[in-house]
């Protein structure tokens, strides 16, 4: 079906003229058109003005079937979250709570609880009811505008158990409109029988889990969370290193509670994305500047465990390409909302609202390494949009804490979140 979209108040496109990413200064340049036009199937077929959208229709050089008066509105290219943890059993609500009387994330995570409560839960649940609780939060990324997103395993740390929330992840495809990309994150922590005999598990990681998911195509990334009390920069190297050689794309949670030199590893390996960064050296930021390696902040997860948030300006002075994701997971940050992580990276990072939204969309899908089809509004690529009902990209900064998401649209679809909350029921 033929579709047109006409008299949008703000169109901002994000086109990278093919490029594919914006980085430092260009992060700036995202295009605004001023009562804009898109002409799209469920590809984006055409952009412009309305005055030229209405040349071209007296000239019958596009034939939409219906056209949309968006009067009022901005249109921006939906979200692309390229970072979550969604896949998971259990609730740490009651960490929460001691966190909030002082007690610190690595703390808990020392006391027995963080990372391996959640394994616990995850464990003794069944692919339905974890791609039930990952439906859940997806339809509900989506209505605050995440229109392709990431997913990691890494919360049951046993061959089979990993491959159960990557079978998840896989159900979640098929029943859901947003681009999912999954990722292996079997080296997120160590699980429990492994506690004192570490590099055990890092040769079954090697031996038998990394091959294993690259056999049954689950996971097109894997990743791994270098730090203090996890795991060390050599056994990073090692694992990531077997998985680059089988064929996975890389991601490395890098330098979040401490400097590990994590992001000089993901650079040395040309990693897809290199993410939190908190810590982040300058022999790192050094090696990120000569990779092609997005760095992707995580702003939500600084807030909600009360770290220094990473350094956004000094990596886009630097000409990184900056990515923005929600890491949306039970225990460093819970909230799946993209807009409340823009919020966080202009008001509490100093990036410009610009800068916001080409680390939310375009950069995002780099991340992801789907930038050939998502991420911007671009002729060719998918038609994936969200409709905020004000005027000015502005407000979304400016009237904090609300979500001005009115409508989402995947493939040229408009998405009626309701319509697949059956999708989580009928499991
Ligand atoms: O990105 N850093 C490791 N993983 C998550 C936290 C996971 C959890 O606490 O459950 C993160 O912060
Ligand atoms: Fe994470």
């Amino acid at each position: 079906m033929l579709k047109l979209f006409l008299n949008i108040s703000s169109l901002i496109t994000v086109d990278t003229l093919g490029a594919g990413y914006l980085s430092g200064n260009e992060m700036n340049c995202i295009n605004e058109i001023k009562n804009g036009a898109i002409y799209f199937s469920d590809k984006i077929l055409w952009y412009g003005s309305t005055y030229q959208a209405r040349i071209l229709l007296s000239n019958n050089k596009i034939t939409p079937e219906i056209i949309y008066d968006k009067k009022g509105c901005t249109v921006l290219p939906g979200f692309v979250d390229s970072h979550t943890h969604i896949v998971f059993a259990g609730d740490r609500s009651e960490e929460f709570g001691s966190r909030l009387r002082g007690a610190t994330y690595q703390e808990i995570a020392e006391s027995g609880g963080g990372i391996l409560t959640t394994v616990k839960a995850t464990r003794d649940a069944s692919v339905d009811e974890l791609a039930q609780n990952g439906i859940r939060l997806a339809l509900s990324a989506m209505s605050y505008g995440t229109t392709s997103i990431e997913i990691k395993s890494g919360y049951s740390l046993t061959t089979d158990g990993e491959i159960k929330q990557l079978e998840a992840i896989s159900k979640m495809k098929k029943l859901l409109p947003l681009h999912i990309s999954a990722t292996f994150l079997g080296a997120h922590d160590f699980p429990i029988e492994f506690s004192d005999k570490r590099d055990e598990y890092v040769d079954l990681l090697c031996q038998e889990m990394i091959p294993k998911v690259k056999g049954l195509n689950l996971a097109e990334f894997c990743d791994i969370f270098i730090d203090d009390g996890y795991y060390t920069y050599q056994q990073g190297e090692k694992i990531l290193s077997t998985a680059k050689d089988i064929g996975f794309k890389l991601k490395v949670h890098a330098d979040e509670l401490s400097d590990q030199s994590a992001a000089l590893l993901a650079g040395k390996l040309n990693a897809q994305s290199a993410d939190h960064l908190l810590f982040v050296n300058e022999n790192s930021i050094n090696e990120l500047k000569k990779s092609n390696t997005v760095a992707c902040l995580l702003p939500g997860t600084a807030y909600f465990i009360r770290m220094p948030y990473a350094n956004a300006r000094k990596l886009i002075d630097n000409g990184l390409t900056v990515a923005l994701a929600t890491d949306t997971n039970p225990g460093s940050c819970f909230t799946e909302n993209m807009q409340m992580i823009l919020s966080l990276a202009v008001i509490n990072m100093k990036m410009t609202a610009e800068e916001a939204i080409a680390a939310a969309t375009i950069n995002g899908a780099k991340a992801l390494d789907i930038q050939d089809t998502k991420g911007s509004i671009e002729n060719g690529k998918d038609a994936d949009f969200i409709v905020l009902n004000t005027p000015s990209y502005i407000d979304m900064f400016y009237h904090f804490g609300i979500n001005h998401v009115e409508q989402v649209w995947i493939n040229g679809n408009q998405i009626l979140i309701d319509n697949f909350m059956g999708n989580k029921n009928d499991l």
